[in-house]
């Protein structure tokens, strides 16, 4: 099993190794952009480093990479990605391309939308939607929850476009009354808005914009940055009216990193063709582009510039699995599956960043950590449990919170317990820090080397639902303590307890079940502006 290997072989490794999974950590620089700047503080952190990084090879990384993309893959998706080199022009390679441009529609709900798939990430995207769709003073209103709602405005007004940016409060949302006092007062051309945005787990109200923008502004495109959405998040282009939206193949839809997906909507379409100003930009054109894909999508090879074959091979094996569940199976999954972690998350007393809970994200979660336990030490053991997670971005919380995916297979997939593995390393880390957790019933502490779980359920749908949790749970503290208790609420329940609701108490105490606990840490902040 991949993840006690991984359990294996990382115990014996220092935490330090960490930083060295992590090439973007190698080399602070006041220069860099916050974010990589914020995450050298993990290289400082971990400075008594080995030359472990030089003795590995690919097959060293069997740790589960949760974080939010790139995310776990199928064996399949892989396998596809392993061809002997292969012809842009083999008629398997067109056939599988073809097939990819078709299920991508499914994907986003258009039956006539136009996708753009071409080698790159998803930050591509956004210069895609700057070079073919503005043209230089145009007005675009960014709708941003975050680092990469700032990050494809500043993108847009490297194209020369006039920026308006409105943003919120870390954990919180822009407002629906702001967006349309915004679009009645300038003639916006498009109107950006990031799906999730993965900074802070916060799922942005697309159908609200789109609706106000149908009320008030029909003319402006409404362009959905999807890339941390794509396949986790309902999003129906058609039914909506979404313009353009802009994923890429590293999270939900399934596929390692390196190929940029845009879908465009026929009106968008027709403005390019009906364009009459050069288009700033040469390898994202669409004009070049759209017989390409044009052309694929017919089965006829075409070419513009060389595509990642192998990567565009996989990312049609695992949107074609997608697709087969059925969209509502696969959205309804990662809400299931998300709900499951922040319920379990909750119940030890952690918050996630995400103010309540109409705006969390099913994709990924972002959670605050509790007073004196900070992101690197966190990082560090739960890598030492095979388990690979990511770190805060706001400039000044960098490391009071964690970021983890659960999305893509680790949701559609629970037979694989990703999502439980995580949770139990996350539990077992706590513990290893010191965690204390205290509720409001329970002022006493729990005492790590004595502590009792009590599984409690009398739901059975979400019993079904959460039994890979509930066991996980438990199997987490048979490892970890001497005294750990499970119990259900049926008496032919499997020896493996189901849980809706996890429940932890010191075994000096009767049992019985605490009240909700409340948040162990620090205070969430209340007041910060995105920083640059
Ligand atoms: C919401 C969002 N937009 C854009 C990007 C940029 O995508 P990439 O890193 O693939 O260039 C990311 C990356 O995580 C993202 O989460």
């Amino acid at each position: 099993m991949p993840l006690l290997r991984a359990r294996a072989i990382f115990r014996s490794i220092s935490p330090s190794y960490i930083s060295r999974a992590f090439p973007t950590l190698a080399k602070p620089s006041n220069s860099l952009p916050v974010y990589h700047r914020l995450s050298s503080y993990s290289i400082h952190h971990f400075s008594s480093l080995s030359n472990l990084h030089q003795q590995q090879n690919m097959d060293s990384i069997t740790e589960l990479c949760m974080i939010p993309g790139p995310v776990e893959v199928e064996a399949s998706v892989l396998k596809a990605m392993s061809t002997k080199a292969t012809s842009h022009m083999d008629p398997r390679f067109i056939a599988s391309l073809s097939e990819l441009i078709k299920n991508l529609k499914v994907v986003f709900g258009s039956t006539s939308a136009q996708p753009f798939v071409i080698a790159g990430s998803g930050t591509l995207g956004w210069d895609q939607v700057a070079a073919n769709i503005l043209e230089q003073g145009d007005k675009a209103l960014v709708l941003s929850n975050g680092y990469f709602g700032d990050g494809f405005g500043d993108c847009l007004k490297a194209y020369g476009a006039d920026v308006t940016v409105l943003n919120a409060k870390i954990g919180d949302s822009f407002k629906l009354d702001q967006v349309e006092a915004e679009l009645k007062s300038k003639n916006y051309k498009i109107v950006t808005v990031s799906h999730v945005d993965t900074s802070s787990g916060v799922v942005a109200d697309v159908e609200g914009v789109c609706n106000i923008v149908k009320r008030v502004s029909p003319d402006t495109r409404v362009v959905v940055d999807s890339v941390c959405a794509a396949a986790a998040e309902r999003l129906y282009m058609d039914k909506w009216g979404v313009d353009v939206v802009i994923a890429a193949s590293q999270k939900a839809l399934g596929c390692p990193p390196g190929v940029s997906i845009v879908i465009a909507s026929q009106r968008v379409i027709d403005a390019l063709n009906q364009r009459t100003s050069s288009i700033p930009a040469y390898y994202v054109s669409w004009k070049r582009w759209l017989p390409v894909m044009q052309s694929y999508e017919a089965k006829k090879g075409a070419y513009f510039a060389t595509p990642c074959v192998q990567t565009m091979m996989a990312l049609d094996v695992s949107v074609r699995h997608i697709v087969e569940q059925g969209m509502e199976e696969v959205f309804s999954k990662h809400e299931k599956v998300s709900a499951q972690f922040t319920e379990a998350i909750k119940r030890v007393g952690l918050r996630p960043v995400p103010l309540d809970d109409s705006l969390r994200s099913n994709a990924m979660s972002a959670v605050w950590l509790p007073e004196g336990i900070s992101y690197p030490d966190l990082a560090a053991k739960m890598f030492s449990h095979g388990i690979v997670i990511s770190g805060g971005i706001f400039k000044g919380y960098a490391t009071q919170y964690f970021r983890i995916g659960h999305m893509g297979i680790s949701a559609t997939n629970q037979s694989l317990h990703n999502v439980d593995a995580t949770v139990q390393a996350l539990f077992g880390s706590l513990l290893e820090l010191g965690y204390k957790h205290t509720s409001p019933s329970q002022t006493k502490s729990i005492d790590k080397n004595n502590l009792r779980v009590r599984i409690i359920s009398n739901d059975s749908e979400s019993q079904t639902a959460i039994s890979g949790l509930g066991r996980r749970v438990g199997q987490l503290d048979v490892g970890q303590t001497e005294n750990a208790e499970y119990e259900g609420t049926k008496p032919d329940q499997s020896p493996h307890p189901t849980a809706t609701r996890l429940v932890l108490f010191s075994s000096g105490s009767k049992g019985t079940e605490t009240s909700p606990p409340r948040y162990a840490g620090g205070s969430p902040p209340e007041d910060v502006s995105y920083l640059k």
